[in-house]
């Protein structure tokens, strides 16, 4: 809980998303501890510890909660509730992770590596993803189509020089030294083969 020790309180949702994982992991943000035992807490338990914490960050200087400081608290209550129980599977313990919703999904004959585009290829998020940081709710943003692939392999350079990985293809190292050429794209690594991507 290193990242959410500074920060615990969102500039737009308050501390209704945040709570939503301390309460899934049982970190107590009053205390800044893991609270002991607490897959055995029940979840009036468990409910007293989060509600004080929404209601500490809402209670005025009078020391007093006004009426609208309680409505938060119980929907902000009711939220993570609805979030960390799991109707389908009757698991209405709070404790544990927090449901993922998948939404991209390619089928599992197309083999895709995140680390080969991002940490190799040097591509931005954004680019495939795009503007996720202003999106009220993730949605898929490109087609994830084969032919969104193979497009983007063919007009998109590799990190050609500064990857050892690339060291071997002798014939496009020399045309960029004589300046014959001045990149080289997936396609011309073999990013259009069948078998880079398919089983
Ligand atoms: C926005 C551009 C872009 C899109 C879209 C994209 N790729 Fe890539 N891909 C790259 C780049 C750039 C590299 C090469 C990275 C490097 O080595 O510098 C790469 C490399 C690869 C490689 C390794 C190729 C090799 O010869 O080693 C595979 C496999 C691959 N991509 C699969 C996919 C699949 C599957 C999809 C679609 C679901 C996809 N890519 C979509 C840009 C893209
Ligand atoms: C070259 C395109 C590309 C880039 C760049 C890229 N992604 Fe993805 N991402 C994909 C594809 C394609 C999938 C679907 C993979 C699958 O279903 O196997 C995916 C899936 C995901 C998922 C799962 C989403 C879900 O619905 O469950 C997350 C999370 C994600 N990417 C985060 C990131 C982050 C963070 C970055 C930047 C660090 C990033 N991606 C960069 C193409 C990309
Ligand atoms: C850069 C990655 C990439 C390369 C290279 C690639 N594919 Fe694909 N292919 C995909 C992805 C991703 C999908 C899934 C697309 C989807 O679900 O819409 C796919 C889907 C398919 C499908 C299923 C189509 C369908 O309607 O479900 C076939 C068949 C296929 N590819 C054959 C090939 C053949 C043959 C080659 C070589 C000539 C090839 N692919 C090269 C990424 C690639």
């Amino acid at each position: 809980m290193n990242c959410h020790r500074a920060i615990k309180v969102g500039s737009t949702y308050g501390t209704a998303e945040l709570t939503k994982i301390f309460a899934s992991v049982g970190y107590d943000p009053s205390t800044d501890k893991y609270i002991p035992n607490y897959e055995d807490l029940s979840k009036d338990e468990i409910e007293q510890v989060y509600k004080k914490w929404i209601s500490d960050i809402y209670i005025t200087d009078k020391g007093t909660l006004d009426p609208m400081g309680e409505r938060t608290i119980n929907e902000q209550w009711d939220g993570i509730v609805e979030a960390l129980t799991d109707k389908k599977t009757r698991d209405f313990k709070i404790q544990g992770p927090i449901e993922w919703v998948r939404i991209h999904n390619l089928p599992d004959h197309a083999y895709f590596n995140h680390a080969q585009h991002v940490s190799v290829g040097k591509l931005e998020c954004q680019t495939c993803h795009g503007p996720v940081e202003a999106m009220e709710v993730v949605k898929q943003y490109s087609p994830l189509s084969m032919g969104w692939c193979i497009n983007c392999h063919r007009q998109t350079a590799v990190k050609f020089t500064e990857n050892p990985y690339y060291q071997s293809y002798a014939k496009f190292h020399k045309e960029i030294a004589k300046g014959e050429r001045d990149k080289v794209t997936v396609e011309e690594i073999g990013g259009l083969e069948c078998q880079k991507c398919h089983y």
